[in-house]
C-alpha cells in the first residue's frame, strides 16, 4: 500500500526509539544526482522559528556532509526491524567507495517535496529542507562532551531541516513493534 501523509508528531516515540537503536537513515542527493544513505543515531525533532524542524548532526568526514553542503534537502527514514543489517552497512561504509542502495537492495524513490530520496522499504520518512546550519563550537561545549564525543575533532555540523512533509506506511506502528 502506498505511503500516506502523516503529521510530524505522529511517530515521535517510534522515531526516537529507532534513532537510539538501530539508527535511522539520512538520505541525501548531491548536485550531480548522487544518492546516499547514512545511518544516524543523533537528531531531534522540535519546533523552531514557528516551524517543525528535524535537526541532524553530521561530521565533516562523512560523504553525506559533502552532499548536504551541495544540496541542503534531506530525508530521515525510520527502518523496520528487518532492515537492521542494511542500517549497519549504511553506518560503516562510505558512499565514496560504496553504492549503498545497490549493496543493500533498498529502493530510493524521489521525495515529493524535497530533492532527496525517500527509502521505500522504510516505514516513516520525514522530508526536510535545511533552513539553518551551524558548527559545534568546542569552546562552548561541556568539556565532558568534548572528551566523550570529539577525541579526534571532526566536530559535527548541525543541519536544521524544516519538515515539509511526513510519509508513512499505513501499518508503520505495527511494523516498528517488530
Ligand atoms: C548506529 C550509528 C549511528 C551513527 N550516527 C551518526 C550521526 O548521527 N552522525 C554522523 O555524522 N555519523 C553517524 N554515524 C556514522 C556514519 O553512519 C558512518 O560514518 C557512515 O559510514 C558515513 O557514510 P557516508 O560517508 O556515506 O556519509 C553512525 C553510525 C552508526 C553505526
Amino acid at each position: 500500500m502506498p505511503k500516506q501523509t502523516a503529521a510530524y508528531t505522529d511517530y515521535l516515540q517510534e522515531t526516537m526509539a529507532a534513532l537510539s537503536d538501530p539508527g535511522c537513515l539520512l538520505a541525501t542527493q548531491g548536485k550531480d544526482g548522487t544518492l546516499n544513505a547514512m545511518t544516524i543515531g543523533w537528531g531531534t525533532i522540535g519546533i523552531i522559528w514557528g516551524r517543525p524542524v528535524f535537526v541532524v548532526l553530521v561530521r565533516p568526514s562523512r560523504h553525506t556532509w559533502k552532499l548536504l553542503e551541495e544540496n541542503g534537502d534531506f530525508t530521515v527514514n525510520v527502518p523496520p526491524p528487518e532492515l537492521r543489517k542494511a542500517v549497519g552497512l549504511c553506518g560503516s561504509r562510505s558512499r565514496r567507495d560504496h553504492d549503498k542502495f545497490l549493496e543493500t537492495g533498498m529502493t530510493p524513490v524521489p521525495g515529493q517535496r524535497v530533492a532527496a530520496p525517500i527509502i521505500e522499504e522504510c516505514v516513516v520518512a520525514y522530508e526536510c529542507r535545511t533552513i539553518h546550519k551551524n558548527q559545534v563550537v568546542p569552546a562552548t561545549l561541556a568539556p565532558a562532551v568534548v572528551k566523550d564525543c570529539y577525541r579526534s575533532g571532526d566536530f559535527h555540523t548541525l543541519y536544521y531541516g524544516q519538515i515539509l512533509g511526513v510519509l508513512a506506511d499505513p501499518d508503520a506502528r505495527e511494523r516498528l513493534k517488530g
